[in-house]
Parts: C-alpha cells; structure tokens; sequence
C-alpha cells in the first residue's frame, strides 16, 4: 500500500502511475473542486470513473455528498457500481456532530458490502471507534491535527497499537499532507497509507545534489566521448 495520491487531477494521476508508484488515490468535494470537476453528482461520477479506470485495480475514495442518512446509503450504492475499485467515503458524523454516520458505515459494510472510508477524523479514538463499526479505511486528517497544536504523529502511533493489539481490518490512511517530510514520518509512527499531494511527491524525488550529481555524470560521459573522437 504505502502511498496513495490525494488529488483529482487525471494528468498528475496517469504521471505517477506510470512510475508504478501510487497504490490508489483518494478525493472528497473539496479536491474535486479544485481540480476543475463542477457540475454536479454527472461530473463527479464521469470524473471517479475515468480516475478507477486509469488506477484499477487499486481502490479510488469517493465522497458522498450529504450527510443524510438515506441519502448517504442511495449514494454509496450508486457510487460503488461505478467500478469495483471504489470505496465510499462517510465523515466521522455530521456538521453539527450528528451521531447517524457511524450507523451508515455499520450498514454499508455489513449488510450492502460496500467498502467504506471513514474520514475527516482527527484523533485515534475516533479512527477506533470507526474501525469498530466496521470501517474497510480510516482516514485521520494529520496536518489538521497538528495545525491545532498536537503532534499527529502520537495519535497515529496509538491508532496503529489499538488496530493491531484489537486485530481490526481496518487501514489507516493519514491525509493532509502539510511538508515533504510528513509523508516518512506518519509512515514510520504507523501509517499504513500516506495519501500524498501531487507536489509533495515530486519533491520526494527530486534532490538538488541529485540534479548536480546527474549533471556531473552526464557532462564527464560527453567529455569521454569527445575524447574517443579526438
Ligand atoms: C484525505 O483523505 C483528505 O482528502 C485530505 O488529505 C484532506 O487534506 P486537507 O487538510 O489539506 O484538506
């Protein structure tokens, strides 16, 4: 697993696929958004397909769009038939800290076997508890949650011993990528999944001692080759 892209963007998609670097891509309305899908649940679901296509068999999050109860369920299961490769993202409960969307991921995981990612969650305790429920992913949002003045790191260390010592399926995806560096670190405090912003993993490639250093050998291996000629 290891590092899925946080984006909507099919052209930064098919670039790092073709590396065979990404193990699936993750997106909710906000990401969407910005990568120029307007238009509604047509734009969206014309979107999520050409993205699961492109990424298949690894798994694309797509979130739903209200926080009803009913609504939420018709469309996980709209969504799911799009393509196997999609999983339904719920938030951890509703704007005003409405408690139904836990009951909704019980449902859709264990009665309509649709995966679901759990999101916008910002402590272990609330990954554990929807990891209970039955939960395929659950997504903590650790820039967030060190934008608020605590160390993500900690959390997802404890979520990783709670999912492990309870033996609970559940995966962890940590998002919100903040720094180049988040994405290392959140995998060694226990992440299963860091899901990556386009620009982040350009910047895990390229290193400015790198480019000097392929200058240096491509330079000397033309000077060796005028000297062949000569
Ligand atoms: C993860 O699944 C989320 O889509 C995302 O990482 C949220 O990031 P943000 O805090 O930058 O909006």
């Amino acid at each position: 697993m290891a590092i899925f892209l946080d984006t909507g963007k099919i052209e930064e998609i098919e670039k790092f696929m073709k590396m065979g670097i990404l193990r699936g891509v993750t997106t909710n309305p906000t990401i969407l958004l910005k990568s120029g899908v307007t238009g509604g649940k047509e734009a969206i679901k014309k979107r999520s397909i050409e993205i699961a296509n492109i990424i298949k068999p690894y798994p694309l999050s797509v979130e739903v769009t209200t926080n009803d109860p009913k609504g939420m369920i018709d469309q996980a299961k709209e969504f799911s038939k799009w393509a196997d490769n999609i999983n339904v993202k719920i938030t951890i409960h509703g704007p005003n800290g409405e408690l139904h969307n836990l009951e909704v991921v019980h449902l859709l995981e264990n009665k309509h076997n649709i995966r679901v990612n759990v999101t916008a969650m910002m402590s272990a305790q609330q990954c554990f508890l929807a990891s209970l429920a039955g939960a395929t992913y659950v997504s903590l949002f650790a820039g967030r949650v060190n934008n608020m003045g605590y160390n993500a790191c900690i959390e997802i260390k404890k979520l990783r011993k709670l999912l492990d010592d309870f033996n609970l399926k559940a995966k962890i995806i940590i998002g919100s990528t903040r720094e180049i560096l988040n994405v290392i670190e959140w995998l060694e405090a226990g992440a299963h999944i860091v899901t990556v912003v386009p620009e982040f993993l350009e910047g895990m490639i390229v290193h400015p001692y790198s480019k000097e250093t392929v200058k240096q050998f491509l330079n000397d291996a033309k000077k060796a080759e005028e000297m062949l000629k000569s």
